[in-house]
């Protein structure tokens, strides 16, 4: 019998503040872009904001409807676009913010399992991290270096070779 462990460290930052200029940028925009989000029934705003290698900054924000499994996370969403607007561009950093009615946006969400599943797939076909900046509208910030590390054990492609 073995074991395995699986950890990976990533870093806390007390606020905004306290990140480089470029990436406070990149969250101040994922935090404005909450805005875009259509969500009439979460009443939940999730906010993407992706600057990719070629320096473009790409938006994305999450997109229910009345039949509610349809429904788009802002991660999904946005890769969407970028694929379409920027075909086979990578992604260098992906800024995650949101804003809910009734609920305080003081600490980090963390993309959900799906988007875990679609952000290492992303990852993988462009060979390229993604580097992942989370927090709310005030409050802690999360760099975590690759979105990838979120989903160990992954499914990938390689089981359909
Ligand atoms: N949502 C996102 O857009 N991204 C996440 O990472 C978590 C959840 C959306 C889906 C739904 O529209 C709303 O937030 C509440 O779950």
């Amino acid at each position: 019998m073995k074991e395995n462990k699986f950890e990976f460290s990533y870093k806390i930052y007390d606020n905004i503040e306290e990140l480089p200029e470029e990436q406070q940028l990149l969250l101040s925009k994922a935090r404005e872009v909450t805005e875009h989000a259509y969500a009439p029934y979460s009443h939940f705003h999730v906010g993407a904001i992706a600057k990719l290698v070629n320096g473009e900054i790409v938006a994305g924000t999450n997109q229910e409807n009345v039949s509610f499994p349809i429904g788009l996370c802002a991660e999904r969403v946005l890769l969407a676009s970028v694929s379409s607007i920027f075909p086979k561009m990578a992604i260098e950093t992906l800024a995650i913010s949101y804003k809910g009615d009734g609920v305080k946006s003081d600490h980090p969400i963390a993309p959900c399992g799906i988007c875990r599943q679609s952000l290492t797939e992303f990852e993988g076909r462009m060979d390229h991290s993604i580097r992942l900046i989370l927090g709310g509208i005030e409050g802690p910030v999360y760099v975590i270096d690759k979105a990838s590390l979120l989903l160990p054990l992954a499914f990938t492609s390689n089981e359909l070779k």
